[in-house]
């Protein structure tokens, strides 16, 4: 099958949180290769994005801050918006799910399924918090076991004595969120009963088989296990609403019922290249787009979205109908850090907007394209981010660019000198540079990323090889032509990697090719020139002789190991005000950790009396050796000394702490801890996120705290 065209898309990322290397890995940097490669290629390639900004996870967000949910995605998409572009992300639009051509295209996309009746729908008794006004999960509700008493059961269960619970048994019910009675009410939902779509979903990913195996094999398992019903709409006050002509012919009231997020978030997909088409003066353009065969659709996403991406959403078009399914949807793995599971709440991640106030964005783009977890979950470390910059970038990229341009400003006047009678190794590297733009190209198309890298740096690597072997150094003295010839030779190699390295390191391509002094290239990014030198171009010759060079400068400068210490030393460390859902599709999976713990048993005054707290002065403080978690802290009460080892060492630097003023129990039997004595406890407060912050007062070294 041949396609006319290519729509790409990225998923949607939750605007509740800055982007990190994680999502990058998985749904971005590739994607922007593909659509960087297919513009000089001269494809018609359009690559759609936006922020997704439904769905509870905000809404939950927005109460925990006291924000309305309004407030967290508008301060979000921006800075999200302007992450990517400052890293070279070519979207033809980023969008945002709060539009209202989002609104109308999900719910004319609801409507259709409704009047099909495609929907099946139930009516169900589920707790709900009338302060909150929202439903509540089984976690969200708090109360008295009715088998022990406990005060704090959960509504699923017991952790005193272990019973399972339904909400409905516990005794003096609570919402964990706003501390209100629950009330039993009915709620009537739309579901999407995907088992139907079954037999024809089957049928179309067999016609599939050149997936990524990561991808099939997902969805392998969730049509073995035979696919279910999934509600698809939602009672809470954020989100697109139900449309009400819909609810009105069901006999529901369609107030305080929303979309479902992950029904409207892929439509935004086609609202925003409804957007684009509008932007760009042809507002039916995007049906091209989405309705037309010749159209290849690729998903770009990463492994948690596979469900929703390979057979939600195509069952939601299959549904609807006259629209085109997925070509591809080359999903990738998870992408760890130094070793580490990516945890956005231990601020173990590499937010993209710190990485741009240090680094280049293409070092980045270079060193994350051959970490890339294709097919299976990759590492990212700082180490291998500085190998890669020197030892390719700069040693072996950056070298020979150099080498080139320092022996055509010395030897050849700043011009291309010409080629004549060339010998058969040069002959024979025209002839394999000549192999490059298919070779590369073919790995972009095929959504090998890492391949393709390689094969870009190979080309490089075969430039350096040339240079060496031709010894352009004594040719110089004893076969004047012969230099020429390398010289000539080495110059087109670096012309065509001015072309070539483009969807990779777009900023030093155009470094690059401002030194060769090049006609222009046709543009990878949108809205740029049309004209110019193109991908497959780049197998020939592109400079002529005589043609007069631009200045040389350097391509790529080598880092230091304190600077990568520096960038290692940021891991788990500041309290993360920035802490997002992570690349997950999975809903709710944040609002565990936002719940409170319930308040412990109650407890005596005389229990209470028994407590000393005092305050103190930090006077020296280190890390414990082998400990990731314990700082050791000298502490001053005034009247004497204390060693206490906290675990705060994911929190603070030591020179934090130095001069810090704490609040310290006082008389807790001393304890042994990593073969050192610590002789007391140092009172700090845990978030639900489990930042810590230490306890503030100005009272005197020694005071009592009661
Ligand atoms: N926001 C989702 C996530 O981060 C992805 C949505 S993709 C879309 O996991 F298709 F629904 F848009
Ligand atoms: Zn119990």
């Amino acid at each position: 099958m041949s396609f006319k065209r290519i729509l790409v898309t990225s998923a949607l990322p939750y605007a509740n949180g800055p982007i990190h290397l994680g999502h990058l890995a998985g749904a971005y940097l590739p994607a922007d290769l593909f659509c960087r490669y297919q513009r000089l290629k001269k494809s018609d390639v359009v690559f759609v994005c936006g922020s997704d900004e439904m769905g509870v996870a905000i809404m939950v967000r927005a109460r925990k801050e006291g924000v309305t949910p309004q407030d967290i995605v508008d301060r979000y998409h921006p800075q999200i918006k302007a992450a990517f572009e400052r890293f070279g992300m070519s979207f033809d639009i980023y969008s945002r799910t709060t539009t209202s051509v989002h609104a109308a295209t999900s719910q004319e996309f609801f409507r259709t399924l409704a009047e099909k009746d495609v929907f099946t729908m139930k009516t169900e008794k589920q707790l709900y918090d009338p302060e909150a006004g929202i439903f509540l999960a089984d976690r969200f509700v708090v109360g008295t076991c009715p088998t022990c008493k406990n005060e704090n059961a959960y509504g699923d269960q017991c952790e005193k004595c272990g019973s399972t619970l339904s909400p409905m048994e516990l005794l003096n019910p609570r919402s964990t969120l706003s501390e209100a009675t629950p009330q039993l009410r009915e709620s009537t939902h739309w579901f999407l009963p995907l088992g139907d779509f079954q037999p024809q979903l089957e049928k179309w990913v067999a016609t599939h088989p050149e997936w990524k195996p990561n991808v099939l094999g997902q969805i392998k398992s969730w049509l073995q296990e035979g696919l279910r019903e999934r509600a698809i709409t939602r009672d809470v006050p954020w989100g697109v609403p139900v449309p009400e002509d819909v609810a009105a012919t069901k006999g529901v009231d369609a107030k305080g019922k929303v979309i479902y997020v992950w029904f409207d978030a892929p439509i935004g997909y086609i609202s925003a290249t409804k957007e684009w088409a509008i932007r760009e003066g042809k507002p039916d353009a995007w049906k091209d787009y989405w309705q037309d065969e010749e159209t290849r659709l690729v998903h770009f996403i990463g492994k948690d979205n596979i469900v929703f991406h390979c057979l939600m959403f195509p069952a939601m078009l299959m549904a609807h109908g006259g629209y085109v399914l997925p070509e591809n949807v080359p999903a990738n793995e998870f992408l760890n850090i130094e070793g580490d599971k990516l945890s956005t709440s231990r601020n173990w991640a590499v937010w993209l907007h710190e990485y741009l106030e240090d680094f280049d964005p293409d070092l980045l783009r270079y060193a994350l394209a051959t970490m890339l977890p294709e097919t299976k979950d990759a590492d990212f470390n700082w180490a291998e981010f500085q190998t890669r910059v020197n030892s390719e970038l700069a040693d072996v990229l950056g070298n020979f660019v150099n080498r080139t341009m320092t022996f055509a400003e010395r030897f050849s006047n700043g011009k291309v000198p010409e080629l004549v009678r060339p010998n058969d190794i040069d002959k024979y590297v025209l002839k394999e540079l000549s192999k490059f733009p298919e070779r590369i190209g073919s790995a972009y198309d095929r959504y090998k990323n890492r391949e393709a890298v390689f094969e870009t740096m190979a080309l490089a690597r075969m430039g350096n090889k040339y240079f060496n072997d031709s010894e352009p150094w004594h040719s110089r003295k004893t076969d004047l032509q012969q230099c020429a010839n390398t010289i000539h030779i080495s110059l087109q190699i670096c012309a065509s990697l001015a072309v070539l390295m483009e969807p990779l390191l777009p900023g030093s391509a155009q470094k690059l090719r401002e030194m060769l002094n090049m006609d222009s290239v046709v543009s990878s990014m949108p809205g740029g020139s049309k004209e110019g030198i193109t991908w497959d171009d780049a197998g020939s010759p592109l400079l002529s002789a005589g043609h007069k060079l631009g200045q040389s400068s350097i391509l790529f400068s080598k880092i230091e190991d304190d600077v990568m210490e520096a960038q290692k030393a940021k891991l788990g460390t500041k309290p993360s005000t920035m802490q997002s859902t992570a690349p997950t599709g999975v809903e709710g999976q944040e609002m565990e950790e936002l719940v409170h713990p319930p308040v412990k048993d109650t407890i005596t005054y005389d229990d209470f009396a028994k407590l000393d707290f005092r305050m103190g002065t930090v006077t020296h403080a280190e890390a414990v050796p082998k400990s990731k978690k314990l700082l050791k802290l000298q502490i001053d009460l005034g009247f004497e000394k204390r060693q206490i080892l906290a675990g705060a060492a994911e929190h603070f630097k030591p020179e934090e702490m130095i001069g810090h003023r704490v609040a310290i129990v006082a008389n807790l039997a001393p304890r042994q801890m990593m073969g050192m004595e610590s002789q007391g406890m140092v009172l700090m407060a845990e978030g639900r996120d489990g930042t810590l912050s230490i306890m503030q007062s100005t009272g005197e070294d020694g005071a009592t705290i009661r």
